[in-house]
């Protein structure tokens, strides 16, 4: 696996060199994918797969434990200020489930040009207590990409540190959303207070916030455009209201690809409940 695969390069350079193993790439960045799709479709490559996630939620969401053999991690974003710690990409809660994932044996394999960056990650590697750690200066000698071989030459420090699973991770404390079977439609008899909505952000509980967007009108119908955030997770959707007998009925657009979770239902509801208090 690879997360954060910026242009492809790395990734699809592995999977031509081992044609006979599967290769996942994780990104947040929709760019990157298309890159990295151009590229297979150019090569003919078809051992690679990848997803458009925060890695948090793809390990979460994709992957059963014990299965990873390798995650590669080239050049993260080092997040300098520490306000903007938790977003690095190697933070306790992420190792933890890294580890998790990793079948014993496996390796994360880290190449950074940031010191502080490489000392946090070696502490969160510490605090998760299923690694055996060992890091090390890159020298000319090294295997480098072109990238790497130019920093080098401009005299930039490149670290390269290796995490071995060696036992189950200790258990750290960790975003976690639980999927439903199925998100009831929400009836309400009055759509008069829904304008009033537009632009407003909604908070069921801790952890779950909606945020509400534009609201177009179709006769009586009604589709609203919103944004769930459930314990970090986000999902962009549309809801659907349809006049029925009696009301409107209020439910995820059949044109929306959503994970149905117990946040989701639940901010549904609530949103039923502001309209009709
Ligand atoms: C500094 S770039 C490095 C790209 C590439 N690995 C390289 O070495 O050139 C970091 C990449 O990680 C991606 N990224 C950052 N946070 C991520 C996350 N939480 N999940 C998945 N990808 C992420 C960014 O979109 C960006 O493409």
């Amino acid at each position: 696996m690879e997360i954060g695969f910026g242009n492809g390069e790395f990734l699809v350079s592995l999977a031509r060199r081992h044609p006979e193993r599967y290769f996942l790439g994780i990104e947040l960045s929709g760019i990157s994918v298309e890159k990295l799709l151009k590229r297979l479709r150019e090569e003919g490559l078809r051992n690679v797969f990848c997803v458009r996630l925060d890695a948090y939620w793809a390990f979460y969401l994709l992957l059963s434990d014990e299965a990873v053999e390798a995650i590669y991690l080239n050049y993260p974003d080092p997040w300098f200020k520490k306000r903007h710690h938790k977003r690095r990409l190697t933070r306790p809660e992420n190792l933890y489930l890294f580890a998790r994932k990793l079948k014993t044996g496996g390796e994360i394999l880290l190449r950074t040009d940031d010191r502080p960056f490489l000392e946090y990650t070696l502490e969160s590697a510490r605090e998760v207590a299923a690694f055996e750690v060992s890091w090390e200066v890159l020298s000319p000698e090294s295997p480098l990409t072109k990238y790497e071989a130019k920093w080098m030459s401009q005299g930039k420090t490149l670290y390269a540190a290796r995490l071995r699973r060696v036992c189950s991770p200790k258990e750290i404390p960790h975003p976690q959303i639980e999927e439903v079977s199925a998100v009831f439609p929400v009836t309400v008899k009055d759509l008069s207070r829904l304008s009033g909505l537009s632009g407003k952000t909604l908070r069921p509980r801790e952890d779950l916030v909606l945020k509400i967007f534009r609201i177009w009108e179709h006769g009586e119908d009604r589709l609203i455009e919103v944004l769930l955030s459930e314990a970090g997770y986000l999902q962009r959707f549309m809801i659907f209201a349809r006049r029925v007998p009696g009301g409107w009925r209020l439910d995820v657009s059949g044109f929306s690809e959503v994970l149905r979770t117990r946040g989701l239902k639940e901010a549904l509801e609530f949103l039923g409940r502001e309209l009709n208090p």
